[in-house]
C-alpha cells in the first residue's frame, strides 16, 4: 500500500535528520509519496509570513507530515512557527515518549526509564496573548479552557487503557494558577473517573522536577498543559541522554505531524555530527498511525540494534561517528531484518 505524507526538512540540523529518517523509512520498504515543502527561517524572513499557505494545503491533502526543526527568526517580531502550525491545524496532542537507550551513558545507570509527556498543544501561555499594559508593564495572558483540557486528557487515559499503561500522573501549579490549573486538574479528574483502571495522581511542576530527576523510573504517563510540557520534555530528555534522541507526535482529530523534541541545532549544523535517532523515533510513531505496524516495530528494533552494539553512534551520546554513518548501521539493521 502506498501512503502520502507531507516532509518539512526545516533548518539547521532539520535537512539532516530528515534525510536521514527517509532513508531509514525508505529501508523498510514502506511506499511513501512525499511532497515536499520548504519552511525555514529564509522563507520565513523571504516571504513575511510564518505559515506560506501551500504547507497548510499540503498538510491536509496528506493528514500526515514529517517535520525537522524549524528556527523562528529573532527579529521582525515573528510568532513561532510551530506554536503557529500546531495552533492551524488544531493539533492537540503533543506526544513525547521518553525512554532508556542501551548503551547510551547517563547518570541512570541502574534504572529503566519509560515514560510518555501528553502535553496540551494549542493554549496556555502559548495563545500570543501579550500586550503592554502601561510603559513598561507587559502582561501575558495564560488561557485554559475545558474544551482543551478534557480532550487532552481523554487522548491520555485513551493512550494508556489501550496501551496497557498503569499510571497518569497530572502536572500543574493549581496551588497559585487556582483557576486556571485548577481547571485543567478538574477536567483530567473528571475523565480519570472513566478509567478506574488506570491509576491517577497529581503532582505540583516543581516537586515534579526534582520526582523526575531522582526517580524517573517511577514515572508513566504525564499529562500536562503546554509551558510545564514544553520544559518537562527537555528535562526528560536530559535523563536518557539528551535532545538527539527524544521523538515527538503532534496529533489532531485528522491531522498529524511527527517531529523530534528538539530544535535547529545551529551549533552543530551543517557538519555531520547530528544524532537523527529522535527523528527516526518519531518517523517510527509515524508509521505506526499509517497503520504500518510491522515496518514501525523494524524501525525501532533496528535504531536499538545499533545503539546495543554501541559501534556507530554519534557523538552526542558518547560515539565517534557522523549522522550518514549512524543512519547506514540503521538502514543495514532493517535490511537484516527483512
Ligand atoms: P536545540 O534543541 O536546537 O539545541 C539544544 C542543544 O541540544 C544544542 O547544544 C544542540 O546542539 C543539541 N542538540 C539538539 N538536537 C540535537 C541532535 N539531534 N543531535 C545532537 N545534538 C542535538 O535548542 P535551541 O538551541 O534552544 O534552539 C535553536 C532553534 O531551534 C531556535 O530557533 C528555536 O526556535 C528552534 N526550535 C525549533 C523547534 C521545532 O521546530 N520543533 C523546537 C525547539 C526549538
Amino acid at each position: 500500500m502506498s501512503h502520502h505524507a507531507t516532509l518539512i526538512p526545516g533548518d539547521g540540523i532539520g535537512p539532516e535528520v530528515t534525510a536521514a529518517a527517509v532513508r531509514a523509512v525508505e529501508a523498510t520498504g514502506v511506499n511513501i509519496q512525499w511532497e515536499r515543502c520548504e519552511l525555514n527561517e529564509e522563507v520565513i524572513l523571504r516571504r513575511n509570513e510564518v505559515l506560506p499557505p501551500e504547507i497548510i494545503a499540503s498538510i491536509h491533502r496528506t493528514k500526515v507530515g514529517l517535520k525537522g526543526p524549524v528556527t523562528t527568526p529573532i527579529a521582525g517580531g515573528f510568532p513561532s512557527v510551530n506554536v503557529a502550525l500546531r495552533k492551524a491545524l488544531d493539533l492537540y496532542a503533543n506526544v513525547r515518549p521518553v525512554r532508556t537507550l542501551p548503551g547510551v551513558k547517563t547518570r541512570y545507570t541502574d534504572v529503566a526509564i519509560d515514560m510518555i509527556i501528553f502535553r496540551e498543544n494549542t493554549e496556555d501561555l502559548y495563545a500570543g496573548l501579550e500586550h503592554e499594559v502601561v510603559k513598561d508593564v507587559i502582561t501575558s495572558i495564560k488561557v485554559i479552557t475545558r474544551v482543551a483540557s478534557i480532550r487532552i486528557a481523554e487522548y491520555a487515559f485513551r493512550y494508556a487503557r489501550e496501551n496497557g499503561r498503569k499510571r497518569i500522573t497530572s502536572v500543574h501549579k493549581a496551588n497559585i494558577m487556582k483557576l486556571s490549573d485548577g481547571m485543567f486538574l478538574r477536567c483530567a479528574r473528571e475523565v480519570a473517573l472513566g478509567y478506574p483502571e488506570v491509576e491517577y495522581r497529581e503532582l505540583i511542576v516543581d516537586n515534579a522536577c526534582m520526582q523526575l530527576v531522582m526517580h524517573p523510573e517511577r514515572f508513566d504517563l504525564l499529562l500536562m498543559p503546554n509551558l510545564y510540557g514544553d520544559i518537562v520534555s527537555d528535562l526528560t530528555a536530559g535523563l536518557v541522554g539528551g535532545l538527539g534522541l527524544v521523538p515527538g507526535a503532534n496529533i489532531g482529530e485528522k491531522l498529524a505531524i511527527f517531529e523530534a523534541v528538539h530544535g535547529s541545532a545551529p551549533d552543530i549544523a551543517g557538519k555531520g555530527l547530528a544524532n537523527p535517532t529522535a527523528l527516526m523515533f518519531s518517523a517510527e510513531m509515524m508509521l505506526t498511525h499509517l497503520g504500518e505496524i510491522e515496518a514501525a516495530k523494524r524501525l525501532g528494533l533496528a535504531v536499538r540494534a545499533v545503539y546495543e552494539r554501541g559501534e556507530k553512534l554519534t557523538c552526542d551520546v558518547g560515539g565517534a561517528c557522523s549522522t550518514a554513518e549512524f543512519t547506514s548501521a540503521v538502514v543495514k539493521e532493517i535490511q537484516k531484518q527483512q
